[in-house]
């Protein structure tokens, strides 16, 4: 047998793969939040929830979660799709209380005014809090909402995995440390540890979450795990990078907020042209695990390039 080395497919489409991921992902979601959340009690959180979950978020996470599926093969969109939103719902929750004025203190997001500042500080937390329940309540929905049963055993793991990242054993934790160093310098050691919990761990459930629903092998779940670990990092220290020199308008949030609040940054501690070199050398490093894959990695291919490269 000859192993033909993996190339990439020049035909590939990035662009209108990501469009397309976008807009099933943004159907659903709009689905998901009318079918279950929408009632006379609540329609003021209601109200915050769909304002926050739209704009130009880019759905970075559960597309990967959906590319991860289609690496494994077996996996298809289907298989993924409430595991994928209720990924974006935990980020989109994060980042509503990322914006607090207790936290980062943010007035846009997504190409408009953050939550607390469009509805008010009481309804920001709260919605955070039922953003993050409702994923949870997503991720039960399966049978109900694809007409698909999935796995039982398997989509125990991934509810495991899901709120550990979530949790105090990845974001909270990561976001705990950042708001609490803005007093004093880390070391590289620490910041990479920051941000791998901050931002890495999400990334990395998502892309689990798809490799396993997707029914993936013990062996090519192993090497997701690697790949989203060096993009998980990477696509971090690329927020960083963007806090320097991204354009406001292109990221829909605002720039130079780093520096003024102190915050522990590669650029700060490493300097801009090092953390470029970090990034590219994190987003090698996952290609390099993905060898094994075929062409159905192919979109996981180009979102590692793309994480490093995207604008915004
Ligand atoms: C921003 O996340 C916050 C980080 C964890 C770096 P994204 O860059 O994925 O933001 P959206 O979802 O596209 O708005
Ligand atoms: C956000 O990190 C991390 C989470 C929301 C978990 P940042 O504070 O650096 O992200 P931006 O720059 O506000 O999007
Ligand atoms: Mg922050
Ligand atoms: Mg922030």
């Amino acid at each position: 047998l000859i192993m033909i080395p993996k190339r990439f497919d020049t035909m590939f489409d990035l662009n209108s793969y990501l469009a397309s991921k976008q807009k099933q992902i943004n159907l659903y979601l709009d689905n998901l939040l009318k079918k279950y959340s929408d009632s006379a009690l609540g329609s003021r959180i209601h109200d915050a929830m769909k304002y926050t979950l739209a704009g130009n978020g880019k759905r970075m996470r559960p597309i990967l979660c959906i590319a991860a599926a289609e690496a494994v093969k077996g996996g298809n969109t289907q298989d993924v799709i409430l595991a994928a939103c209720a990924i974006e719902m935990i980020h989109t929750y994060s980042l509503i209380h990322d914006d607090l004025p207790a936290m980062d203190n943010d007035n846009i997001r997504r190409g408009k005014p953050t939550c607390h500042i469009a509805f008010d500080e009481a309804t920001a937390i709260l919605t955070g809090d039922a953003l993050l329940t409702f994923a949870f309540q997503t991720l039960s929905l399966n049978k109900a909402e694809t007409g698909k049963t999935v796995d039982s055993d398997r989509l125990l793991k991934v509810i495991n995995r899901i709120a550990f990242a979530a949790g105090n054993g990845g974001m909270v934790e990561g976001q705990m440390m950042d708001v609490s160093s803005e007093n004093r310098n880390l070391t590289i050691n620490e910041l990479e540890k920051m941000h791998s919990l901050k931002t890495g761990a999400l990334i990395s459930a998502s892309v689990y979450s798809g490799a396993v629903l997707g029914g993936g092998t013990d062996g090519q779940i192993e090497a997701l795990e690697i790949f989203a670990k060096n993009i998980g990092l990477a696509f971090q220290v690329k927020d960083d990078i963007l806090n320097i020199e991204g354009e406001p308008e292109i990221m829909g949030k605002a720039a130079g907020t780093d520096i003024i609040r102190n915050k522990n940054t590669y650029p700060l501690v490493v300097g801009l042209k090092e953390s470029k070199k970090i990034a590219q050398n994190l987003v090698n490093s996952a290609l390099k695990t993905l060898d094994c894959f075929d062409s159905g990695a192919d979109p996981l291919r180009h979102i590692a390039g793309y994480i490093i490269e995207r604008k915004k």
